[in-house]
Protein backbone atom coordinates (compact mmCIF):
# COMPACT_ATOMS: atom_id res chain seq x y z
CA UNK A 1 0.00 0.00 0.00
CA UNK A 2 1.33 3.43 -0.54
CA UNK A 3 0.91 6.55 1.94
CA UNK A 4 0.53 9.90 0.66
CA UNK A 5 1.93 12.81 2.63
CA UNK A 6 -0.77 15.44 2.09
CA UNK A 7 -2.22 18.58 2.78
CA UNK A 8 0.63 21.38 3.26
CA UNK A 9 2.98 19.24 4.69
CA UNK A 10 4.51 20.00 6.86
CA UNK A 11 3.51 23.33 8.02
CA UNK A 12 -0.18 22.92 7.58
CA UNK A 13 -0.61 26.39 7.14
CA UNK A 14 -1.82 26.23 3.28
CA UNK A 15 -5.28 26.82 2.82
CA UNK A 16 -7.96 24.49 4.01
CA UNK A 17 -9.72 24.27 0.58
CA UNK A 18 -5.92 23.42 -0.86
CA UNK A 19 -5.28 20.64 1.23
CA UNK A 20 -9.01 18.88 1.12
CA UNK A 21 -8.01 18.85 -2.46
CA UNK A 22 -4.96 17.22 -1.96
CA UNK A 23 -5.81 14.62 -0.16
CA UNK A 24 -9.02 13.89 -2.69
CA UNK A 25 -6.15 13.87 -5.15
CA UNK A 26 -4.09 11.18 -3.37
CA UNK A 27 -6.82 9.03 -2.75
CA UNK A 28 -7.60 9.06 -5.82
CA UNK A 29 -4.30 7.96 -6.90
CA UNK A 30 -4.94 5.08 -4.62
CA UNK A 31 -3.35 6.26 -1.45
CA UNK A 32 -3.78 3.85 1.22
CA UNK A 33 -3.24 6.44 4.14
CA UNK A 34 -2.89 9.93 3.88
CA UNK A 35 -1.29 12.45 6.80
CA UNK A 36 -2.80 15.73 7.38
CA UNK A 37 -1.04 18.31 9.99
CA UNK A 38 -4.08 19.80 12.09
CA UNK A 39 -3.98 24.02 11.97
CA UNK A 40 -2.23 24.80 15.07
CA UNK A 41 -3.90 28.14 15.76
CA UNK A 42 -6.81 26.59 15.95
CA UNK A 43 -5.79 24.45 19.14
CA UNK A 44 -3.55 27.52 20.26
CA UNK A 45 -6.77 29.70 20.65
CA UNK A 46 -8.77 26.65 21.67
CA UNK A 47 -10.93 26.66 19.16
CA UNK A 48 -11.73 23.28 19.30
CA UNK A 49 -15.43 22.99 17.51
CA UNK A 50 -13.25 24.41 14.53
CA UNK A 51 -10.72 22.08 14.78
CA UNK A 52 -12.91 19.32 14.91
CA UNK A 53 -15.04 20.45 11.96
CA UNK A 54 -11.64 20.57 10.13
CA UNK A 55 -10.67 17.52 10.45
CA UNK A 56 -13.73 16.01 9.83
CA UNK A 57 -13.83 16.96 6.34
CA UNK A 58 -10.63 15.12 5.92
CA UNK A 59 -12.10 12.00 7.28
CA UNK A 60 -15.00 12.71 4.62
CA UNK A 61 -12.11 13.28 1.84
CA UNK A 62 -10.36 10.14 2.42
CA UNK A 63 -13.62 8.16 2.83
CA UNK A 64 -14.23 5.25 4.61
CA UNK A 65 -11.19 2.86 3.48
CA UNK A 66 -8.25 5.31 3.30
CA UNK A 67 -6.49 5.89 6.71
CA UNK A 68 -6.10 8.82 8.16
CA UNK A 69 -3.00 9.71 10.32
CA UNK A 70 -3.04 13.40 11.92
CA UNK A 71 -0.11 14.98 12.92
CA UNK A 72 -0.54 17.17 15.62
CA UNK A 73 2.75 19.06 15.43
CA UNK A 74 2.75 18.36 19.60
CA UNK A 75 6.23 20.43 19.77
CA UNK A 76 3.91 23.44 19.00
CA UNK A 77 1.07 22.97 20.75
CA UNK A 78 1.94 25.22 23.67
CA UNK A 79 1.32 22.71 26.86
CA UNK A 80 0.16 18.97 27.57
CA UNK A 81 -3.48 19.97 28.28
CA UNK A 82 -3.90 20.98 24.74
CA UNK A 83 -2.09 18.32 23.41
CA UNK A 84 -4.78 15.76 24.98
CA UNK A 85 -7.86 18.06 23.92
CA UNK A 86 -6.23 18.22 20.21
CA UNK A 87 -5.69 14.60 20.42
CA UNK A 88 -9.66 13.31 21.56
CA UNK A 89 -10.80 16.01 18.82
CA UNK A 90 -8.67 14.06 16.47
CA UNK A 91 -10.15 10.72 17.17
CA UNK A 92 -13.55 11.94 17.95
CA UNK A 93 -13.29 13.65 14.34
CA UNK A 94 -12.29 10.11 13.09
CA UNK A 95 -8.60 10.01 12.89
CA UNK A 96 -7.67 6.22 12.52
CA UNK A 97 -3.84 7.46 13.87
CA UNK A 98 -2.53 10.08 15.88
CA UNK A 99 0.95 11.04 15.29
CA UNK A 100 3.44 13.47 17.85
CA UNK A 101 5.37 15.37 14.96
CA UNK A 102 6.54 15.45 10.97
CA UNK A 103 9.68 15.71 12.42
CA UNK A 104 10.18 19.24 11.21
CA UNK A 105 9.25 20.67 13.70
CA UNK A 106 11.73 22.10 16.65
CA UNK A 107 10.74 20.03 19.37
CA UNK A 108 9.96 16.28 18.10
CA UNK A 109 8.67 12.97 19.87
CA UNK A 110 8.73 13.27 23.44
CA UNK A 111 8.26 10.84 26.24
CA UNK A 112 5.95 13.53 28.39
CA UNK A 113 3.68 13.90 25.06
CA UNK A 114 3.77 10.39 24.20
CA UNK A 115 2.06 9.54 27.58
CA UNK A 116 -0.59 12.38 27.53
CA UNK A 117 -1.50 11.01 23.88
CA UNK A 118 -1.61 7.49 24.72
CA UNK A 119 -3.46 8.00 27.78
CA UNK A 120 -6.33 10.08 25.58
CA UNK A 121 -6.38 6.76 23.16
CA UNK A 122 -7.04 4.91 25.77
CA UNK A 123 -9.51 7.40 27.48
CA UNK A 124 -10.78 7.50 24.12
CA UNK A 125 -10.99 3.54 23.66
CA UNK A 126 -12.65 3.15 27.13
CA UNK A 127 -15.90 5.78 26.08
CA UNK A 128 -16.29 4.42 22.65
CA UNK A 129 -14.98 1.17 22.23
CA UNK A 130 -12.60 2.06 19.33
CA UNK A 131 -8.83 1.74 18.85
CA UNK A 132 -7.01 4.60 17.55
CA UNK A 133 -3.22 4.41 16.56
CA UNK A 134 -0.36 5.97 17.88
CA UNK A 135 2.85 7.03 15.94
CA UNK A 136 5.76 8.97 17.05
CA UNK A 137 8.38 10.73 14.89
CA UNK A 138 11.10 12.63 14.75
CA UNK A 139 14.25 12.01 16.28
CA UNK A 140 13.91 8.15 16.92
CA UNK A 141 17.35 7.11 15.21
CA UNK A 142 18.18 3.81 17.09
CA UNK A 143 16.45 0.21 17.46
CA UNK A 144 17.41 1.14 21.14
CA UNK A 145 14.69 4.02 21.46
CA UNK A 146 12.57 1.74 19.24
CA UNK A 147 12.35 -0.65 21.94
CA UNK A 148 11.98 2.61 24.82
CA UNK A 149 8.60 3.46 22.80
CA UNK A 150 7.40 0.03 22.30
CA UNK A 151 7.91 -0.98 26.17
CA UNK A 152 5.92 2.76 26.74
CA UNK A 153 2.99 1.91 24.35
CA UNK A 154 2.83 -1.51 26.01
CA UNK A 155 3.04 0.08 29.22
CA UNK A 156 0.47 2.48 28.84
CA UNK A 157 -2.05 0.26 26.53
CA UNK A 158 -1.25 -3.01 26.49
CA UNK A 159 -0.25 -6.01 24.13
CA UNK A 160 -3.37 -5.07 21.63
CA UNK A 161 -1.68 -2.29 20.58
CA UNK A 162 1.70 -3.66 19.87
CA UNK A 163 0.64 -4.07 15.90
CA UNK A 164 0.76 -2.44 12.72
CA UNK A 165 -2.31 -1.16 12.25
CA UNK A 166 -2.22 0.76 15.37
CA UNK A 167 1.44 1.44 16.57
CA UNK A 168 3.73 2.49 13.68
CA UNK A 169 7.56 3.76 14.77
CA UNK A 170 8.24 7.18 12.01
CA UNK A 171 12.30 6.89 11.70
CA UNK A 172 14.21 6.81 8.65
CA UNK A 173 17.86 5.65 9.89
CA UNK A 174 15.49 3.30 12.19
CA UNK A 175 15.66 0.47 9.87
CA UNK A 176 19.65 0.93 8.92
CA UNK A 177 20.31 0.50 13.01
CA UNK A 178 17.78 -2.81 13.44
CA UNK A 179 19.78 -4.26 10.75
CA UNK A 180 22.81 -3.19 12.44
CA UNK A 181 21.64 -5.15 15.33
CA UNK A 182 20.98 -8.37 13.82
CA UNK A 183 23.68 -8.65 11.66
CA UNK A 184 25.91 -8.10 14.78
CA UNK A 185 23.48 -10.84 16.44
CA UNK A 186 23.95 -13.41 13.55
CA UNK A 187 28.00 -12.09 12.91
CA UNK A 188 29.02 -11.19 16.63
CA UNK A 189 30.89 -7.97 14.78
CA UNK A 190 28.87 -4.48 14.35
CA UNK A 191 28.80 -3.84 10.04
CA UNK A 192 30.04 -1.22 8.77
CA UNK A 193 27.31 0.32 6.97
CA UNK A 194 28.61 -0.68 3.36
CA UNK A 195 28.01 -3.97 4.80
CA UNK A 196 24.35 -3.64 4.76
CA UNK A 197 21.53 -3.69 1.55
CA UNK A 198 19.90 -0.42 2.75
CA UNK A 199 23.16 2.17 2.67
C1 LIG B 1 -5.74 28.36 10.88
O1 LIG B 1 -6.68 28.87 11.76
C2 LIG B 1 -6.60 30.29 11.87
C3 LIG B 1 -7.56 30.68 12.97
O2 LIG B 1 -8.87 30.38 12.63
C4 LIG B 1 -6.95 30.92 10.54
O3 LIG B 1 -6.83 32.30 10.63
C5 LIG B 1 -5.96 30.40 9.50
O4 LIG B 1 -6.32 30.88 8.22
C6 LIG B 1 -5.99 28.90 9.49
N1 LIG B 1 -4.92 28.44 8.60
C7 LIG B 1 -5.16 27.60 7.62
C8 LIG B 1 -3.99 27.28 6.81
O5 LIG B 1 -6.26 27.12 7.39
C1 LIG C 1 13.73 15.89 14.85
O1 LIG C 1 13.74 14.75 14.02
C2 LIG C 1 14.22 15.01 12.73
C3 LIG C 1 14.00 13.76 11.90
O2 LIG C 1 14.52 12.62 12.57
C4 LIG C 1 15.68 15.44 12.81
O3 LIG C 1 16.17 15.73 11.52
C5 LIG C 1 15.76 16.67 13.69
O4 LIG C 1 17.10 17.03 13.88
C6 LIG C 1 15.13 16.42 15.04
N1 LIG C 1 15.09 17.67 15.79
C7 LIG C 1 15.38 17.74 17.07
C8 LIG C 1 15.27 19.08 17.68
O5 LIG C 1 15.76 16.76 17.71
Amino acid sequence: PSAAVATGFPAGQTPLRTRLEEVRLAVEDGAAEVDVVINRTLVLEGRWEALYEEIRAFRQACGEKVHLKTILATGELGSLTNVYKASMVAMMAGSDFIKTSTGKETVNATFPVAIVMLRAIRDFFWRTGRKVGFKPAGGIRSARDALAWLSLVKEELGDAWLQPDLLRIGASGLLLDIERQIYHHVTGRYAAYHDLPMS
